[in-house]
């Protein structure tokens, strides 16, 4: 194969050479980047598209698969695998080549608008949901992109904000997923954020991208830039970015009609075009060498400006030569050079039943007073100002357009014999940056009063609320918006019963927790959100989740709180909180979460037996006997906290090192075992890299990070 893609490189000329590590228009004007090929020598085009949460070919319809947290919150490799190979032959049936995603960035701040897109605080469990993703994707013909690389963990500022952040904390969270998906999942792509990080922009971050991603983790696949994210030429080629994406000027992408800007409705204020422009044209044009080109040849800084800079002999041939090498290698490994494509397929039976499954298993019980489930019998008020549409996903890049979907009152409707809607409070305006809605939506009859009827008419009500988080933009607190509290608040007041079913992109603030009887969160659920919910709330399935985030009571329980933190000062966002992000830093502080990491709860009714830990070669294994003694089937995520008592440095009480999620039919037991490597109580160490702290450690079972069974002393 090397051989093959090194007799291309030597026959290709440099105009050649540079169409391939260069984006452009995509004839067919479906996907999201191009790169064109050269027929001289049968080298195909290369199609890149969106994203995490399904394939968003511009102007098609692809499954609306529940959100990346949501994905997660399953705790199911396995599922996510599936998933994956689902993505990736939908992204084939669409002619696709790379799927740019998924995202691997971890969640630092609660408020992050791309939080959806995103797994965990936790890198472990990133890493465990993400390397099987990619994997299924690959399996199918087409290549995965693990992105953003790296610390891109805010959209405020988002395309100059420098992550000012330690080697350690980047070594110890940041880094592992991306370590994770080219060591462990072979990942053929990596975009590179459009963030800065300790400074230098990551397009043009050399020890990032050059030393620590290609030389020491040793990917030899292509570093694409984030869109209009390549900030130099010189720089930015021998820094590592092989591939400036996409190209074209931002006319090419934004749908026919742009979203009304500056809507003072709670909707999303998306960037004026005018600002992104005046953020590429403001880049300093002598940071990397070469001039800005002017539109609409911007931004290439992988066209003009880098043949200049070779034949000026300031950048090597070589150095494009490489890059090159990069790009047909990959193609060349999806089988391409050789006129493999695979066909795929869309919207099957198969994929629906995938994009139900993973949000029935990604829902999360956050509280439960015995009202779930309900009776199949039960009148159901269903209220809620957006419950009768499915919530697809966020606004952004990762938006999908389904060929079917259920909204949360056609779901319940057609699981139980009486329901009734009534919406409560004007409808929650749901930001999207290509299905744009008039501002027609708003409802003048909706009412808290007529919620308040309806409440006390029925067995149960059931609220659906919602957040609004988008790309280009930050939640600008953790509560619901709009009359959301309000709300259930009187529903709860009125109501025999009341169930909450949150649609949020992370943590929300619930001050009304205490008067509910239930809550359920369901992430973005995707196309399949009301039949999921039935199958949840009736109890025909058991809701699997666990969370993959911690809620705290308030925004001011994050480290991130300061905003020194977030969004950051003067252009830094300061990681001053180094290892200590969220379940580490609630441990830390001492701060008692209002959900704590790994929590959720499920119908069955599952008790600890056995819970031992045996040396091995590599380390260690814990065998945990979980037994379902209640009369409903259910699942139990046993999960490993490992504790580095031993070491010379603050290091977190517990970090999860190890899990694994059973199906307990009522009477079963069964024993799980799981693996802890000695590598795993490791923390960082600047000067010696990665140590194991020699003595005695700590390995913990639990339910959650906070729900202990067992607690051993390990020597290491
Ligand atoms: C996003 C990427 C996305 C790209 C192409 C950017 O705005 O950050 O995640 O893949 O656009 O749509």
């Amino acid at each position: 194969m090397e051989e093959e893609v090194s007799r291309l490189v030597d026959r290709l000329t440099l105009e050649e050479k540079l169409r391939l590590i260069r984006g452009a228009a995509d004839p067919e004007g479906t996907a999201t980047g191009y790169v064109p090929g050269v027929e001289r020598l049968d080298i195909p085009p290369l199609r890149l598209v969106d994203g995490p949460l399904g394939v968003r070919a511009m102007g098609e319809r692809a499954t609306a698969f529940p959100s990346s947290i949501a994905l997660a919150s399953t705790w199911d490799p396995d599922l996510a695998r599936e998933f994956g190979a689902a993505l990736g032959r939908e992204a084939a049936a669409h002619g696709q080549d790379v799927v740019l995603g998924p995202g691997m960035n971890l969640i630092r701040v609660p408020h992050c608008g791309r939080n959806f897109e995103y797994y965990s605080e936790d890198p472990h469990l990133t890493a465990r949901i993400g390397v099987p993703t990619i994997d299924g994707i690959q399996s199918e013909g087409v290549a995965a992109t693990a992105k953003h690389y790296v610390a891109n963990n805010q959209e405020t500022n988002r395309y100059d904000v420098s992550a000012d952040v330690s080697e350690r904390a980047l070594r110890e969270l940041y880094l592992p997923g991306f370590r994770a998906a080219v060591e462990d999942g072979d990942v053929l792509s990596v975009m590179s954020a459009y963030n800065r990080v300790n400074g230098t922009h990551m397009s043009d971050h050399e020890r990032l991208l050059q030393d620590v991603l290609k030389d020491e983790w040793g990917f030899d696949g292509v570093v694409v830039s984030d869109w209009w994210g390549t900030r130099s030429a010189v720089a930015a080629a021998e820094a590592g970015l092989d591939l400036e994406m996409p190209g074209v000027g931002i006319e090419a992408f934004l749908p026919e009609e742009m979203p009304a800007q500056g809507a003072d409705d709670g909707g999303a204020e998306l960037p004026d075009l005018d600002d992104l422009e005046g953020m590429v044209d403001s880049v300093d044009a002598d940071a990397g060498g070469g001039p800005l080109p002017p539109i609409p040849e911007f931004p290439a800084y992988f066209g003009d400006p880098l043949r200049e800079a070779i034949e000026s002999g300031d950048v090597d041939e070589a150095v494009v030569d490489e890059k090159v090498r990069r790009v047909l290698r990959l193609v060349d490994r999806l089988g391409r050079l050789e006129g493999d494509a695979p066909e795929g397929t869309l919207d099957t039976p198969e994929h629906r039943r995938l994009a139900r499954d993973v949000a029935v298993e990604g829902s999360v019980l956050l509280a439960n007073d015995g009202v779930l489930p309900l009776d199949g019998g039960d009148s159901i008020g269903v209220i809620g100002p957006n419950a009768d549409a499915a919530k697809l996903g966020g606004g952004g890049s990762s938006e999908v357009s389904p060929l079917v979907e259920t909204s949360p009152l056609e779901g319940l409707a057609e699981r139980f014999d009486e329901v009734a809607f009534e919406r409560g409070a004007e409808p929650i305006a749901e930001s999207s940056f290509f299905n744009p809605t008039e501002d027609g939506q708003a409802d003048a009859d909706a009412s808290i009063e007529d919620a308040v009827a309806l409440a006390e008419s029925v067995d149960c009500a059931v609220v659906v609320a919602q957040d609004d988080a988008t790309e280009f933009r930050d939640r600008p607190d953790l509560a619901l918006p709009g009359e959301q509290d309000a709300l259930i608040e009187a529903v709860a007041d009125a109501a025999e019963r009341t169930v909450v079913v949150l649609r949020t992109s992370g943590p929300v603030t619930m001050p009304w927790l205490e008067s509910v009887d239930a809550v359920l969160e369901t992430w973005y659920p995707g196309q399949a959100d009301g039949e999921a919910l039935a199958a949840v709330l009736s109890g025909d399935a058991d809701p699997g989740g666990r969370l993959p985030v911690t809620f705290g009571r308030s925004a001011d329980d994050y480290p991130t709180a300061g905003e020194e933190a977030f969004p950051g000062v003067d252009g830094v966002a300061s990681y001053d909180e180094g290892v200590f992000v969220g379940y580490r830093h609630f441990d830390a502080a001492d701060v008692d979460p209002l959900f704590p990491f790994g929590h959720g709860l499920s119908y069955a009714t599952v008790e600890y037996g056995d819970v031992t830990v045996t040396e091995t070669e590599d380390g260690f294994e814990v065998a945990a006997t979980v037994r379902n003694v209640g009369d409903r089937a259910g699942t139990e995520v046993v999960q490993v906290y490992a504790g580095t008592a031993a070491a010379p440095v603050p290091c977190p009480e517990r970090e999860l090192v190890g899990f694994e999620a059973v199906s307990l039919e009522p009477g079963t037991e069964t024993t799980v075992r799981i693996p802890v490597e000695r590598e795993a109580f490791a923390y960082y160490d600047d000067a010696d890299g990665w140590t194991v702290p020699d003595g005695t450690n700590d390995l913990v079972v639990g339910r959650s990070s906070r729900d202990i069974e067992a607690a051993f002393r390990v020597e290491c």
